[in-house]
């Protein structure tokens, strides 16, 4: 496994940074410790989320078109794909994938997929890469060279990041997938925001506790003293922006330890975690249009709540 795994420097560093920032932020990106891995896999089956349901339906539904539009032999580049149910789906349905590399932060959950799924297909040569597929990486080089890179990025994790950002990580992975290569993209599209906000405030509650676990992980790994029973979690859909926000708001005038520095909160402060871009069509298409790549084709679940974009970096 290549090891390029964040380290708790890192979080601190970025925590500190965000909370000293205007408006207060920690990074969405630190949800994923052991627990909120296990929380957003439960978050991926409550009634409210929409979003997982509908990637896997668009899979079973268009997995035979999908495949024939990537053609044989490719090697696939699986960007958090976790736990890789739907990166299986897929390369099941594939004519002779050569190689499979799956990047995730998550070490544990990477070296046990990747076991399994080298057992499930032994004739694919899985290569697992321990990085955040935000920072800057290289592809190990698989044994046989396969006809083409397909880099494939479900579950709206694009979604994730700001404009700007999301344009400068499709210009790397453009950059990744090379002349001729491609990406499968999975994206929430623009809907009533009521179904966006139930999506983000699950009556049973795991959403929040998602939410709050980032204050439980920053006390552990960082010796921070955030008082969780003093938090709660919102999220709300922000229409002139098109994303919903997720929040950690401060229930009373509090003081937070954290490293060396202290952070002074009024009741009702709030710190951002989470920003989660709900696309059009039209509007995604442009963005990868900017970063390089050509539309090709766009499957969507039968309610049209999210699409599949397949995106070409010309020859
Ligand atoms: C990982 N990401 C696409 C999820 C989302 O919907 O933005 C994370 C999440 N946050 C709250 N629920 C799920």
């Amino acid at each position: 496994m290549l090891d390029l795994q964040p380290t708790t420097s890192d979080f601190l560093r970025d925590a500190i940074a965000g909370l000293s920032s205007s408006p207060r932020t920690l990074p969405c990106k630190y949800f994923y410790d052991e627990r909120g891995a296990a929380l957003f896999r439960q978050i991926c089956e409550v009634p409210e989320y929409y979003i997982t349901r509908a990637e896997t339906e668009i899979l079973a539904t268009d997995g035979e078109e999908i495949a024939a539009l990537l053609g044989p032999r490719c090697e696939i580049v699986g960007l958090g794909t976790g736990g890789g149910r739907k990166t299986r789906a897929l390369l099941a349905q594939l004519a002779e994938p050569v190689a499979y590399m799956p990047v995730d932060v998550d070490k544990e959950s990477l070296a046990t997929s990747a076991t399994q799924l080298s057992t499930a297909m032994p004739t694919l040569e899985v290569l697992p890469i321990c990085a955040d597929f935000l920072e800057e990486f290289t592809l190990p080089e698989p044994s046989r060279k396969g006809d083409r890179i397909v880099v494939y990025f479900p579950g709206s994790t694009v979604g994730n990041l700001e404009p700007e950002p999301a344009c400068h990580f499709l210009e790397r992975i453009a950059k990744m997938a090379g002349r001729g290569g491609a990406l499968l993209i999975g994206v929430d599209l623009q809907k009533p925001p009521e179904i966006i906000e139930r999506a983000y405030n699950d009556a049973a509650g795991v959403t929040a506790e998602f939410n709050l676990n980032l204050l439980v992980r920053a006390n552990r790994e960082l010796g921070a003293d955030f008082e969780v029973a003093n938090w709660a979690h919102r999220a709300v859909y922000n229409a002139l922006e098109g994303r919903i926000e997720m929040h950690l708001i401060s229930a009373a005038r509090q003081t937070v330890r954290l490293g060396t520095e202290q952070f002074g909160f009024e009741e009702g402060e709030n710190i951002i975690t989470e920003y989660s871009y709900k696309h059009s069509r039209n509007g995604f298409i442009a963005l990868a249009r900017s970063a390089g790549f050509e539309f090709r084709r766009l499957w969507t679940d039968r309610q049209e709540l999210f699409g599949l974009f397949y995106l070409i970096v010309p020859d």
